[in-house]
């Protein structure tokens, strides 16, 4: 049983949630990969919101069992809050939820760090610390979740990070947020409880994953971010500090590359994006300002207006590229209802010269003029529909297009926020 990847095709916010829900009805467990509390994956359950930061979306599946990789920089304050919020909620977590023992912890210090180099305004990130986290890993000077159950050792490890991180507060002439000595006294004890407390979940995930594919269980890689927004294939230096595209399913929980197939690629019917950066499909203001009311696209993480513009097939074609993704997943589809004419970037023009994939350089990306394929448009509400022969030829048309210019094929559109707000494409 191939290992399924679920991965967001432009700069988050597809709506992965959803689908990921959708999904781990037919899965036995779904794993993080990459990222921290900087993902907002939303599921709607009836009538009920849940917005998941850190624990993957399948945890609102009964029986379905979930890992958060070592791929992932865990923020224990945030984990334990969002078991603690999911609990309080009914949903059974005791049991089900494994964290990798080689995960990196996320500490407050990261956050002090990223404002203090300036990191947040800069890309406009979430502000949760996550570029610290990473450089750390990267560094060699993380601290793993292992390294939680002996206080000692811990308390060692933190004075010493923390000594790093006075001395650059000093270099930037700013004062610690927290003294040094009491930060280390009062982290030590928190995160050793936090730590006492997770410690029948936190186990070698790598080891566990592969048992479970070698016995048939079927697993899905619930992606986070967007292949726009990972460290090597984004729009650097716009991008988090994490792979976020399929190859991380690989390397982040250890599963390897030749066990991963069906990838399957989340887009929206149009483009967000949250940040700083290149867009060169962006709505002008006059468009995007009501066109975001109407689509609720607000941040599910910071609640930052979220900027907005036409699908980018340009884009689109090397998320389906990079990825190897065999099948596209349409969402928000019902908000594209009453919009006359859509328009789909289908190349990039920069000078004289046409682009079909996204240059390297975020600065010439800026620069880039999209151009576009008109496609008709639809004016009947399609929220309601869950049968693709219902749907309005137009939508039919949109989505078969979407998928031929980008290289897979479109085999399910959502049509709605709810579980069941969606509509099979036949094959
Ligand atoms: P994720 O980060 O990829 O999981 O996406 P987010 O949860 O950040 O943002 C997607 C938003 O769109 C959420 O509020 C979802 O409830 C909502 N959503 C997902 N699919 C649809 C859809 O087909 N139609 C509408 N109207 N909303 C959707
Ligand atoms: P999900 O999983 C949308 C963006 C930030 C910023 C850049 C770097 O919900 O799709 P970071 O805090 O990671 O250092 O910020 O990446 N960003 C996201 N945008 N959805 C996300 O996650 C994002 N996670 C990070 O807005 O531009
Ligand atoms: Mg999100």
């Amino acid at each position: 049983m191939p290992v399924s990847v679920l991965v967001g095709l432009q700069w988050g916010d597809e709506g992965k949630g959803k689908i990921v829900d959708l999904l781990s009805r037919r899965m036995d467990w779904v794993a993080r990969y990459s990222g921290g509390p900087n993902a907002g994956h939303t599921v709607q359950v009836d009538d009920e919101t849940f917005v998941l930061h850190l624990i993957p979306s399948g945890i609102l599946r009964p029986g379905v069992r979930c890992v958060i990789g070592h791929g992932v920089v865990v923020d224990l304050d945030y984990l334990a809050g969002e078991i603690r919020l999911l609990e309080q909620r009914g949903v059974e977590v005791e049991g089900r939820l494994y964290l990798s023992s080689a995960a990196h912890i996320l500490f407050p210090y990261h956050r002090w760090l990223e404002e203090l180099q300036g990191q947040d305004v800069r890309v406009g990130t979430t502000k949760r610390g996550i570029g610290p986290a990473y450089q750390d890993k990267m560094a060699r000077t993380g601290i793993r979740l292992h390294e939680l159950f002996d206080p000692r050792r811990l308390r060692e490890r933190l004075d010493a990070e923390l000594a790093r991180v006075e001395m650059l507060h000093k270099a930037y002439g700013k004062p610690m947020p927290e003294p040094r000595a009491a930060a280390v006294a009062s982290w030590t004890r928190r995160y050793s409880e936090i730590g006492a407390r997770l410690r029948p979940h936190i186990v070698d995930t790598v080891d566990l994953l592969n048992a479970a594919i070698d016995r048939g269980d079927r697993v899905l890689c619930e992606g986070s971010q967007g292949t726009f927004l990972d460290v090597d294939l984004g729009s650097y230096p716009f991008v988090t500090s994490a792979s976020t595209t399929a190859g991380g399913a690989a390397t982040g929980l250890g599963i390897a590359p030749a066990r991963l197939g069906n990838v399957i690629g989340i887009s929206k019917g149009y483009t967000t994006r949250v940040g700083n950066g290149p867009f060169p499909s962006e709505f002008p203001a006059g468009f995007g300002d009501p066109f975001r009311k109407r689509a609720g696209e607000f941040g599910a993480t910071t609640g930052r207006p979220r900027r907005c513009g036409w699908c980018d097939l340009v884009m689109l074609r090397e998320a389906v590229r990079v990825n190897g993704a065999k099948e596209i997943h349409l969402t928000k589809l019902d908000i594209l209802t009453g919009i006359p004419k859509l328009k789909v970037a289908v190349e990039y023009r920069i000078g004289r010269r046409k682009l079909f994939y996204p240059p390297v350089d975020a600065q010439e990306w800026s620069e880039c003029r999209p151009v576009y394929a008109d496609l008709p448009g639809w004016r009947e509400a399609i929220d309601g529909v869950r049968d693709w022969t219902a749907l309005p030829g137009a939508t039919r048309r949109y989505a078969a297009k979407i998928g031929e210019w980008a290289g897979a094929p479109v085999r399910l559109v959502s049509v709605g926020s709810g579980r069941e707000a969606i509509v099979r494409a036949p094959r």
